[in-house]
């Protein structure tokens, strides 16, 4: 059996001086004036990545920042499912991936075969999709939400309308409860959200007992309940700010605690750990690289396409998750 809690914890101190940037990443912005190009990255994305990007940030606001785009190429530094929805939204735009293979296990849980399989079986359903999904399943879909609007959105939802959440039940059971709503959960979890737990977490509490944690909805319920708030990658950076601690215990990927030690510098992060490490790494994100950013913009290439019926059909509950979620 793997030695288990047998780690320290990975602690990201305040750090007052952004690096210098690298020949590669400067090689990155020439390429980008180059090709007229704007780059997009998810919080998760390694450091280089992000200190790289126009813009860094959660699913909710990269798909706002994506529809808006006026930039010929969206080089969109993510999973594969956010570039999907990039060029959903803006369909005019060349949309570029770093790396193809960069999927997601939450969006592979629910085929758009099964979930038109349950539609038949369940016309009545009214589906409400994360946006961790495909583009065929947000076609079979009502209404897209984020972590950071699912609240908003469950509550929308008329109240005579049987709701079927697909794919994350973590995420499905907290707006459940946050909402009072009664909804059928497709069971489908984040390989990397599911491995924080309860035992890991009382570890590092005990080295930092000041620390408030906060937890992304993925997380497990025994995980979520000790949390002090569960919330959306975005609204993580908010809590940040606002809390008075000084030192942040932060439930999710590794990567956000790059965006946090930047956004809100005075303060120490503690990566969440699992029974077996110190940090969570989502391994599709952290398959697009510096190199493969930089190979990206050069070649112009892996393009993410998506098939016009299906777009179209996907754009309907995008947009209403997008008018619905509006300030
Ligand atoms: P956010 O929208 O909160 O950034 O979450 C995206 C995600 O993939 C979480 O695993
Ligand atoms: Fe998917 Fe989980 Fe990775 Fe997010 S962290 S992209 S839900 S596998």
């Amino acid at each position: 059996m793997a030695a288990v809690l047998n780690y320290e914890p990975l602690v990201l101190s305040p750090r007052r001086e952004s690096p210098a940037l690298t020949p590669i990443q400067e090689e990155i912005l020439a390429l980008k004036r180059e090709r007229k190009a704007v780059i997009l990255a998810h919080n998760y994305q390694v450091e280089a990545i992000q200190q790289v990007a126009d813009y860094v940030g959660d699913s909710l606001g990269l798909s706002y920042h994506a529809q808006a785009a006026q930039a010929d190429v969206i080089l969109f530094c993510g999973v594969h499912f956010m570039a999907e929805t990039a060029k959903i939204v803006n369909p005019g735009r060349t949309v570029l991936l770093p790396d193809l293979d960069a999927g997601c296990s939450l969006s592979d849980s629910c085929p758009a075969k099964r979930l038109a399989a349950y539609k038949a079986a369940h016309p009545e359903a009214y589906v409400v999709a994360y946006i961790n999904c495909s583009a065929g399943v947000k076609a079979l879909s009502d209404v897209i939400c984020t972590s950071g609007n699912a609240v908003r959105i469950v509550n929308r939802v008329p109240a005579d309308r049987e709701i079927l959440f697909v794919p994350d039940q973590n995420l499905g059971q907290w707006v459940a409860q946050q909402t009072g709503r009664t909804m059928k959960l497709w069971p489908g979890s984040c390989y990397a959200h599911v491995q924080f737990t309860v035992r890991a977490l009382e570890k590092v509490r005990l080295q930092f007992p000041h620390a408030p944690v906060v937890a992304h909805p993925e997380c497990v319920q025994a995980v979520r309940d000790l949390a002090d708030e569960v919330c959306s990658t975005e609204l993580m950076v908010k809590f940040a700010k606002e809390n008075p601690a000084n030192e942040i215990i932060v439930l999710t990927e590794s990567g956000m605690l790059h965006r946090l030690r930047r956004e809100v510098p005075g303060k120490t992060f503690i990566a969440g750990p699992t029974d077996t490490c110190a940090c969570n790494d989502c391994r599709f994100m952290k398959l697009n690289t510096i190199e493969k950013v930089r190979d990206a913009l050069k070649n112009l290439s892996p393009v993410i396409e998506v098939p016009e019926p299906i777009r179209a059909a996907a754009l309907v509950p995008i947009q209403r998750m997008l008018d619905w979620s509006r300030p």
